[in-house]
């Protein structure tokens, strides 16, 4: 099974740092961000990474990861020429993914401790042109993408609501997500929204109308290191969670 971890995006939330270089080479304990998926990925047997990354700092993140081989796993690089939305980026991983494999999708700025292989392995037991997202309970959903059950909901999602002033679930719809190949297709079917972005809320969406879009709820911690605060309680959480 391979990976793909997207480091696109211009990072503004993290403005002026992310002027002086992209956002997933910021310090996170001892190691630039980006590390933290690899991690993760690695961890979950997954070796195969491809990396989508903006053309800002592009040769910091060879210089530092260059093969992946001392990560222990072997890396591609795709450039997104400009912050065109998460399923824009995820687009352009359509070469890496051969038919008929499924594949997990981190967004590079989602952090956390968990070991994917579980949710990896329940994932595979699903049929065939579902996904999978895996959620969080947060204290403030406003921020994320919150998703909204029904009563016969068994396991699947009904819809999601990006950013919604008035969450109807306590729960964040985290950067960790499942598909395969059947995804490029469907981001063939969405448009860009008003902010100019593919969203990938959008891709999700058109699972959940079909009922296949899945969940699980994760136990452990998990942050999205976007804002000055997240960033910082990231670098205390895992300051020693990385050789
Ligand atoms: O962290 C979880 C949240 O991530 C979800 O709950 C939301 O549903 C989802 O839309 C997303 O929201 P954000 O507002 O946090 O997305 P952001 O624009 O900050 O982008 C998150 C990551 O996606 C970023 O670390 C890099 C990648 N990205 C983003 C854009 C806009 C790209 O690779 N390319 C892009 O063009």
């Amino acid at each position: 099974m391979k990976g793909v971890i997207l480091a696109g995006g211009t990072g503004t939330r993290l403005y002026p740092l992310t002027r002086l270089m992209n956002k997933h080479l910021l310090p996170v304990g001892r190691y630039p961000m980006i590390c933290y998926g690899i991690d993760r990925l690695r961890k979950a047997g997954i070796t195969d990474i491809l990396l989508v990354i903006s053309k800002q700092s592009a040769g910091m993140y060879t210089d530092f990861l260059g093969s992946g081989a001392a990560f222990g796993v072997s890396l591609t690089y795709k450039i997104q020429e400009a912050a065109g939305g998460i399923a824009e980026a995820l687009e352009l991983a359509k070469g890496f993914i051969p038919s008929g494999e499924r594949f997990v999708v981190l967004l590079g700025d989602n952090l956390f401790t968990e070991d994917l292989a579980p949710y990896v392995e329940g994932y595979l037991r699903q049929p065939e042109g579902t996904a999978k997202v895996l959620l969080k309970p947060v204290s403030d959903a406003r921020r994320y993408g919150v998703p909204v059950f029904d009563s016969s909901d068994a396991g699947w999602i009904a819809r999601i609501e990006e950013k919604p002033k008035q969450p109807k679930s306590e729960y964040c719809v985290t950067g960790i997500y499942m598909y395969d190949e059947a995804v490029f297709d469907i981001i063939q079917r969405i448009s860009p929204s008003q902010r100019g972005e593919l969203e990938i809320t959008d891709v999700n969406n058109l699972y959940a109308a079909d009922r296949k879009l899945s969940y699980d709820v994760l136990k452990e911690w998990w942050s999205d290191a976007g804002t000055f605060d997240s960033l910082r309680e990231a670098g205390d959480k895992l300051k020693d969670a990385l050789p």
